[in-house]
């Protein structure tokens, strides 16, 4: 009998399916499963669908059709039933196929080895890595890397300080886990708001939390509470079920569609609702800029914000929204602190992407501090709770609105003087003049000024400027300025594996920001010879210089001793990488280097002429052209000479900033500069560029030229071609290459008077007119460099052979 007990009980023990947990060294078969204590949840293998395919995963046991919630191997099936999940010695479960290779394993936060591990199941459904029977120590647990479902308990969002994004991912289809194309996530660009991509696109936006919940997917009430929790160290939503005997998840279809699906104690089947996408008025950007969604009558139309005209209305007419809609009167600046506000009722805010808050601000706060901001187009609360509180405001344009009849939010946009007058009614023109005159004190000064400019029309105007001026000086530093933390963390601490190089004023780092975004710091090391306000001023200007041939900068980071300069990221590094490597060249056929020359040339025809400050280079090489991921050219570090050298070199003292071989001949002599330094130096690209070689480093064996005067030799033996990269073979379009010859030529021709300036060099490069011919190139030394009987000559660098005694301030 005893022994029958014995049988009986040792044979329970081993297949029964109550147990919970996993001990070291203890493993899971496929057909053996877990059961969590309150007989809710079960985790095993399982084939979804009609597929063959074993995945290991956590579902409810006693629902049906089998729910699963999670999934360990979503990118990595089984192909048969010969998988096993272990909990190894260090505390990771690993899943093992049929031949002991690794499918899967749960991440390795801790890598020292913990011996007491248990790995349990609970009744809420996540599977938790313990040390120990400790209830608090968490080791792993399956909630920090949903699948595509989201659970009571489970947090969808950051962890800011570890930068752990829990977002949930579409299965590919009802019978494949892997990562399919849709993605949720808590987007952290402004304010913090959830959207689903499609790949790369935004197609949906829930909308921001307004305190209740967010203002375009009200969850139903009753029957589940949702969460936002946003601190220093944390943003997620999360959700709680109100009634216990009621089990409600949130899903993400293959079909991008969200849904919530619940069931009860009692009924076993489960009931789906799905809640997005159910008009047009919900897919993002409907409507496009500036325009409000309407559904009504079973039919989405889109209508213009006040003060907003359609972009296109031809198009518009014929119910083509996607254009939107651009403001009436581009208002300037000068006059828009007459500007006022016009409310919005049962509004879903548009998207907070480009937004700023506060969450202490109460909303005539936040009006003002919309109407100081020239490019803050409207605000409104950030909690709707106890009466409204907090600020949100947002800038340039406004995308993805719509109103409902019964929830949204209050929201106030920005509109000229001359709207409000439109509006006829006089109630609400009559209350935003009010408020505008009451609460700014701008308007108190204009109104104010107007009294007194009968009297003494001239003194006004001078105060009016003057105050003008100080306004604008301010707008002109609207730069974004980073923490020196946040940068630290980005470039991990300055390491040098993230140094991408060199440049000159410092070395660069790239970084990574929180939300993935790739940047590049530039860290200055050189003392600026400006006071910190003017350098401020320096670099919030050359922040405004936007051209599709220049490098963008983000911002700055000034902290101490500290001056910083945050780039946009270039993934293909600098020119002089590829032109001059013997492999990478090879990516570069004519046609990548003739568009490289032209985006060059109109990249600093934009500095030189178009762009309202007229900078000089003055330190323009093959290192400072740095390539995007289309291999086109962009320059970057403009701008720089002037805030770091000041006007010293104009006023022809000693030092001189600048890179041999890339110097024209009067400035390295007499350190004079002007636009046609720049148009030498370029000269000197279009002909490296062309030739593959560095004019510094170039010796032609038999006349000892640099590259210039190489180029020169050949010119005048009509040999031209001769010069172009010997890895390009034979030339397809000879008349091309010949053109950037001769354009390269007259850039670096002796005397600055005769070279010619950018917007020509862009014409030259474009047109087939004849061209100018070009004139003995700077720094052309044939008949000194003849070596003859001068032997002295032959221990010389071939280079830039002129005897210059320079103090060379900033030479990499
Ligand atoms: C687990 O297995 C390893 C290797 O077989 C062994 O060294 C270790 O002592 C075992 N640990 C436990 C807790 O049984
Ligand atoms: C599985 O196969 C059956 C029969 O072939 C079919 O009716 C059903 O739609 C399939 N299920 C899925 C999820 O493809
Ligand atoms: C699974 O496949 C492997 C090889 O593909 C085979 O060795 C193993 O026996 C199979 N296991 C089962 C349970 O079919
Ligand atoms: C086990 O996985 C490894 C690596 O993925 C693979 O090379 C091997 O073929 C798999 N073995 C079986 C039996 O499937
Ligand atoms: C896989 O590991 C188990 C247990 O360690 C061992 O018994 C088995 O022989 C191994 N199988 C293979 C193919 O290495
Ligand atoms: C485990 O750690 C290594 C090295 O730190 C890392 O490369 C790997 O991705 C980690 N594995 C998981 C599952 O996080
Ligand atoms: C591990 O468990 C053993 C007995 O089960 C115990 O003696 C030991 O103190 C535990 N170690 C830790 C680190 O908890
Ligand atoms: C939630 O409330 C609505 C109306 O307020 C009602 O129709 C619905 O049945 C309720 N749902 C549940 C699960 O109680
Ligand atoms: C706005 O534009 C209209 C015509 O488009 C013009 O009549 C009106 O004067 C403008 N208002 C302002 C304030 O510029
Ligand atoms: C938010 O506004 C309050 C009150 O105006 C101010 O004291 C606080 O510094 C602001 N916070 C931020 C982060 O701007
Ligand atoms: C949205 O606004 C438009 C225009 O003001 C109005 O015609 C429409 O009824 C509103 N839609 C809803 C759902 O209230
Ligand atoms: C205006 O708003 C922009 C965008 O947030 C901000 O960068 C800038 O500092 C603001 N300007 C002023 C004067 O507050």
């Amino acid at each position: 009998m005893l022994f029958i007990w014995f049988f009986l009980f040792s044979f329970m023990t081993r297949t029964s399916t109550s147990l919970d947990r996993l001990e070291v060294n203890q493993s899971i078969r496929d057909g053996e499963t877990l059961v969590s204590a309150g007989g809710i949840i079960e985790v095993g293998f399982f084939s979804p669908g009609n597929s063959t395919r074993r995945y290991f995963g956590v579902w409810y046991k006693n629902v049906s059709p089998l729910t699963v919630v999670w999934v360990a191997n979503r990118n990595t099936p089984l192909e048969n039933k010969s998988g096993v999940l272990k909990l190894n010695e260090k505390g990771i479960i690993v899943l093992l196929n049929a031949t002991n290779s690794t499918l899967w394993s749960s991440s390795n936060i801790s890598s020292k080895a913990r011996n007491n591990a248990t790995a349990h199941l609970l009744d809420s459904g996540n599977f938790v890595v313990k040390h120990g029977h400790k209830t608090n120590s968490v080791l792993w647990q399956s909630f920090d890397y949903p699948g595509n479902t989201l659970m009571q308990g489970m947090k969808l969002g950051w962890d800011l300080e570890t930068g752990l994004e829990r977002s949930i991912s579409s299965w590919k289809s009802v019978e494949d886990p892997a990562e399919g194309e849709y993605v949720i996530r808590i987007d952290l660009r402004g304010y913090p708001q959830m959207i689903e991509f499609k790949g790369f696109d935004i197609i949906f936006r829930s909308g921001s939390w307004n305190g209740l919940s967010t203002v375009g997917y009200p969850a139903p009430v009753n029957l589940s509470l949702p969460k936002f929790v946003f601190n220093e160290k944390e943003v997620y939503y999360e959700f709680e079920i109100l009634d216990s005997s009621v089990f409600a998840i949130f899903t993400l279809a293959p079909s991008g569609a969200g849904q919530r699906i619940f069931w009860t104690t009692q009924t076993t089947t489960r009931q789906v609702i799905s809640t997005q996408a159910q008009d047009q008025c919900e897919i993002y950007a409907f409507c496009g800029a500036n325009s409000i969604c309407s559904y009504v009558d079973n039919q989405a139309t889109c209508e213009c914000l006040r003060g907003y005209v359609p972009k296109s209305p031809d198009q518009w007419n014929i119910a083509i929204w996607l254009g939107g809609c651009v403001q009436k009167n581009i208002s300037n600046c000068e006059i828009r602190y007459t500007d006022g506000f016009l409310k919005y009722r049962h509004m879903k805010l548009p998207d907070t992407s480009s937004s700023w808050f506060n969450k202490t601000m109460n909303l005539g706060e936040c009006q003002k501090s919309c109407l100081k901001n020239c490019s803050c187009t409207a605000y409104a609360n950030l909690d709707i709770r106890n009466g409204g509180s907090g600020c949100l405001l947002w800038f340039n344009i406004l995308v993805d609105m719509r109103n409902f009849s019964l929830w949204g939010q209050d929201f106030y946009i920005r509109v000229p003087a001359s709207e409000l007058d439109d509006t006829g009614n006089r109630k609400i023109k009559k209350k935003i003049v009010g408020i505008t005159v009451g609460v700014t004190t701008f308007g108190l000064i204009i109104t104010c000024l107007c009294i007194f400019m009968v009297k003494n029309p001239g003194a006004v105007r001078k105060f009016y400027n003057k105050h003008y001026n100080n306004i604008k000086r301010m707008q002109d530093l609207d730069l974004p300025t980073f923490n020196l933390s946040v940068l630290t963390k980005a470039t991990r601490n300055f390491s040098s594996e993230n140094k991408l190089g060199e440049g000159g004023f410092g070395p660069v780092y790239k970084g990574t920001l929180i939300d993935g975004k790739e940047i590049a710091v530039k860290r200055l090391s050189k003392k600026s010879v400006q006071g910190l306000d003017e350098f401020k001023n320096e670099v919030a200007l050359i922040a405004k210089l936007q051209h599709r041939n220049l490098v963008k900068l983000l911002g700055c980071c000034i902290e101490g001793e500290e001056k910083m300069l945050i780039y946009e990221y270039m993934p293909n590094q600098s020119l002089d990488y590829f032109v001059f490597d013997e492999t990478k060249r090879k990516f570069l056929d004519w046609g990548k280097r003739l568009n490289i020359i032209i985006g060059i040339a109109r990249g600093l025809l934009y500095l030189h002429q178009d762009s309202r400050l007229r900078i000089i280079h003055r330190d323009l090489k093959t290192s400072n052209i740095l390539l995007d991921e289309n291999l086109d050219p962009k320059i970057s570090d403009f701008g720089l000479a002037r805030s770091f050298l000041g006007d010293q070199v104009e006023a022809n003292t000693n030092r001189v900033a600048g890179t041999y071989g890339y110097m024209p001949p009067e400035y390295a002599a007499r350190g004079h500069f002007s636009v046609k330094s720049d148009v030498f130096s370029y000269g000197v690209i279009v002909l490296e560029i062309v030739s593959g070689k560095k004019n510094r480093e170039f010796s032609d064996p038999e006349h000892y030229n640099n590259l210039l005067g190489h180029a020169w030799r050949l010119w005048t033996e009509q040999r031209s071609l001769d010069l172009l990269d010997e890895v390009l073979g034979e030339p397809c379009t000879p008349f091309e290459v010949i053109r950037c010859i001769q354009v390269g030529l007259l850039c670096v021709q002796q005397r600055p008077e005769d070279r010619p300036d950018m917007s020509s060099v862009v014409l030259m490069l474009n047109c087939d007119k004849e061209l100018p011919k070009p004139k003995v190139p700077g720094f052309y030394t044939e008949t000194d460099a003849k070596p003859d009987a001068n032997s002295s000559f032959a221990n010389h660098k071939p280079y830039s052979v002129n005897e210059l005694s320079i103090t060379m301030l900033d030479a990499r």
